[in-house]
């Protein structure tokens, strides 16, 4: 009974026939939109703010590297995201896919997974962009936010010699809210807000390449000794989950022969920081659960995907390679490690063209939060929204909007509860566990596409993942190797949410899901479900 529960799938037939349904979401997404919300989720936190721990404890001026391995995990999974978008274009992303190939539970599993991956990345984003505000703030030479409306009541600042405790994130609490209300009225407006943003941050990250390129000195590549950079206080920590399965004797060695001024944290490092700088990525995948908003997803959906994560891709190993030559890569800041490398060129030369682009560099960046804010909320409802459908969570979240057809209350919870973490909450770390609930689900999806493709060899696919059969276990090998390096206690946060999820499942979701509803009726009426039927899918 309760494998018969977990097992059972959704055929594409079923999943094409609730496309046809009336409580849909309106088609209006063409392929520049789709594009603009690819790149509107990508680029924000990652490349703002945490290049600048990768390259100064992990990475080194080797950043570049490290952006181009997750980069290639991210590809590996587009195509397979690609394919799956393409042939069920529906709101829900892997989660749909998974019900589809790998039954019930697994969809249940991915789906609370992606939760996690768009509410936590909006926490850290959200968080990410007061502190973004007070710089701007600063660079007009403006009123500043004080720390204790500015920081979560487990965060401290040092300001002027005195050590400041933070009561809670105010300005984290309002754009959640503000962004949340915008959502509500409806994608159309949301997206013309998303495109405005994305062309300002994509102004602004060409702008940091063109002008940074002048401030290089390539010496910051290849000339630093090794000996300057930051040891950690247990050197196989960055082997991360390897390092605990007792292979560390064996990988220490490998770190100090892989040891040059350009990778001077050796390969564990390399890998670390792609591990961390995977963040940067996310989002590309957010296009895939406005499938059903798109006007034709068929040809736009893996266009925008591929598109995205290339652009996306040339930018940032250009940001890395900019910052990590301005600045010596130990020095770089941790938070505002951009905004910090240009106020540092205004200080040794005190232009006007300088503190002109500090202030711009420091508008960008709240422009690049404020836009993967909105798209990763998106996502996160229509994940909430796909779900409620299904029946595994309450109704109540499936609900679209007489009149704007927006999932309004799936957003509104969203932005409550985000909110509230956003303000309270001290999440920075917090990112590592977005980047592995991420990459497990780029796993579940090259699988899920490599299952189909075995089950289903005939069903329409309006795009179709080149080799596929080297590119979705490449998929896995590579996602499946980033995860490996993160930290042993992010690997503990996945398990206590997904343990958290199983629970949910047990007790409501298998009890409530609209699928085995449907498959009782039928056994009713004829005696056999047609999902008995072995890969009926
Ligand atoms: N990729 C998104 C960011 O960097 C989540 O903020």
């Amino acid at each position: 009974m309760l494998w018969k529960q977990i097992s059972r799938r959704k055929s594409l037939e079923h999943l094409i026939k609730e496309m046809a349904g009336e409580d849909r979401l309106q088609r209006v997404l063409g392929p520049i939109a789709l594009t603009s919300l690819g790149i509107g989720a990508i680029i924000g936190s990652g490349i703002f703010v945490l290049t600048g721990k990768a390259a100064a404890q992990d990475a080194g001026p080797a950043l570049m590297i490290s952006f181009a391995i997750a980069a290639v995990g991210c590809a590996l999974a587009a195509f397979c995201y690609a394919e799956f978008a393409a042939m069920a274009p529906v709101a829900g992303s892997a989660y749909t896919y998974a019900y589809t190939t790998l039954g019930e539970l697994l969809a249940w599993i991915i789906g609370w997974d992606l939760i996690l991956e768009y509410s936590m990345s909006c926490s850290v984003v959200a968080s990410s962009w007061s502190g973004y505000l007070n710089e701007l703030l600063g660079a007009l030479g403006l009123w500043q936010i004080p720390p204790q409306l500015s920081l979560d009541p487990f965060t401290t600042k040092e300001v002027g010699g005195q050590v400041i405790q933070g009561v809670v994130n105010l300005p984290a609490a309002a754009i959640t809210l503000l962004v949340t209300g915008v959502l509500v009225l409806g994608i159309r407006q949301s997206a013309t807000t998303n495109a405005l943003l994305v062309l300002v941050k994509l102004a602004v990250v060409v702008f940091v390449i063109l002008v940074g390129w002048s401030f290089i000195n390539p010496g910051n590549w290849h000339s630093l000794p090794v000996e300057s950079r930051l040891i950690p206080e247990d050197p196989a920590e960055k082997w991360g989950l390897l390092g605990l399965l007792g292979l560390n004797e064996r990988l220490l060695p490998l770190d100090e022969r892989f040891r040059t001024p350009f990778t001077p944290y050796g390969l564990s490092g390399l890998m670390l920081g792609a591990s961390i700088v995977f963040f940067a990525y996310i989002g590309f995948d957010a296009i895939s659960t406005h499938s059903e908003e798109a006007r034709r997803p068929q040809r736009d959906v893996p266009l925008g995907i591929i598109a995205s994560l290339i652009i996306c891709t040339i930018l940032y190993i250009a940001v890395a390679a900019t910052i990590t030559g301005m600045v010596p890569y130990y020095q770089l800041d941790l938070h505002a490690p951009i905004a910090a490398a240009f106020s540092a060129e205004a200080q040794k030369t005190p232009t006007v063209a300088l503190r002109l682009s500090t202030i711009l560099v420091a508008a960008g960046g709240l422009a690049g939060l404020t836009s993967v804010l909105l798209v990763s909320f998106l996502s996160q409802a229509r994940v909430f929204m796909a779900m409620a459908r299904d029946g595994l969570l309450p109704r109540l979240f499936g609900e679209v909007h007489a009149r704007f057809r927006t999932p309004h209350l799936a957003t509104m919870l969203t932005g409550g509860v985000i909110s509230i973490v956003a303000a309270v909450v001290p999440i920075q770390e917090l990112a590592e566990m977005v980047n592995i609930g991420t990459l497990l689900a780029f796993v579940v999806v090259c699988a899920a596409v490599l299952i189909l493709r075995i089950q289903r060899p005939d069903a329409e696919r309006p795009f179709r993942c080149p080799a596929v059969y080297l590119i979705a276990p490449l998929g896995i090998l590579v996602n499946v190797l980033l995860m490996l390096f993160l930290p042993l206690v992010t690997w503990g946060r996945l398990m206590f949410w997904l343990g958290a999820g199983l629970l949910i499942y047990y007790f409501y979701g298998r009890h409530h899901s609209v699928l085995g509803h449907e498959l009782s009726d039928e056994i009713r009426q004829h005696g056999a479900s047609p999902s008995d039927a072995p890969l009926k899918i």
